[in-house]
């Protein structure tokens, strides 16, 4: 049992307001959330923005492929107005940039490092593999320019990269060794239960969806000495369940949510 978990808001706490939008990171972080979760893409010309889906169709007035757009083509259009939580402007009002906007990684870590208060930030690549090292490179010197590689508690915020990839990971390493990494798992791959992971995977975590997390999974890799968060943690029947096999991070999208019933318990 661990009644107290580290909090992190999934994709900015997607469940209040539209992901990946600043007013939902500032949200979770307003509302206590220890630490944020946020996937990163590339656009064509190679900024990094948070967003999770590889096209742009469910949460933006977009269409196609976030890879195959410009910063300034994506800037254009509407992330947020999609989710019930951004209510319709007065009609004499223009919308809320921090609702609609794309977030690019850049403008979260500059907002994230003026909180005033340390916060964790999960860093997770989408489908790195796609682009060769791409990815890793441009991410380890965007957090290189903000003093994030190495850590500065002076600074506040502190990131760790997950992946899928173990060879995103092990990139990642090979460029930034003090940078914490955590190996993501859906579908355990064998051996893992006895505390093998894949590609030499040296990790702070693994993270582990709930989906396909077997509590006998969680022990025995918590037993072989890996510190475990599990994604997506919603309701209260599954809040029960991690915080009994003892886990040290829970990812949710209703942060607000989970640290009221942790508090409460
Ligand atoms: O925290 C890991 C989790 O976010 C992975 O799943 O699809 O929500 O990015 P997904
Ligand atoms: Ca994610």
């Amino acid at each position: 049992m661990n009644p107290n978990p580290l909090v992190f808001a999934h994709r900015g706490g997607a469940d209040a307001l539209p992901e990946h939008t600043l007013a939902a990171y500032l949200r979770a972080i307003a509302d206590g959330a220890d630490g944020l979760e946020c996937d990163v893409r590339l656009t064509r010309d190679g900024h990094l923005v948070c967003v999770h889906d590889r096209r742009l169709d469910r949460t933006s007035n977009g269409r196609g492929l976030v890879s195959a757009k410009t910063l300034a083509e994506l800037d254009e259009l509407d992330f947020g107005s999609w989710h019930p939580g951004a209510s319709e402007p007065p009609p004499d009002e223009p919308p809320d940039p921090d609702l609609t906007r794309l977030l690019t990684l850049d403008r979260l870590l500059e907002s994230l490092r003026e909180i005033g208060r340390p916060v964790r930030l999960l860093i997770e690549t989408k489908h790195p593999s796609r682009y060769g090292a791409e990815v890793e490179r441009r991410l380890v010197d965007l957090l290189r320019r903000h003093g994030l590689t190495d850590p500065a508690p002076e600074v506040g915020v502190a990131v760790t990269v997950m992946s899928f990839s173990a060879l995103a990971l092990r990139r990642i390493r090979a460029l930034a060794p003090a940078l914490p990494t955590v190996y993501l798992l859906e579908i355990p791959p064998p051996g893992v239960g006895r505390g093998k992971l894949p590609f030499g995977a040296r990790i702070g975590g693994p993270s582990i969806g709930l989906s396909r997390a077997r509590p006998g999974l969680i022990r025995s890799l918590r037993g072989a000495g890996h510190q475990i968060y599990v994604w997506t943690v919603n309701d209260g029947r599954d809040l029960d369940l991690v915080l009994e096999l003892g886990v040290d991070g829970v990812i949710t999208d209703r942060p607000r949510y989970v640290m009221d019933r942790i508090t409460k318990m």
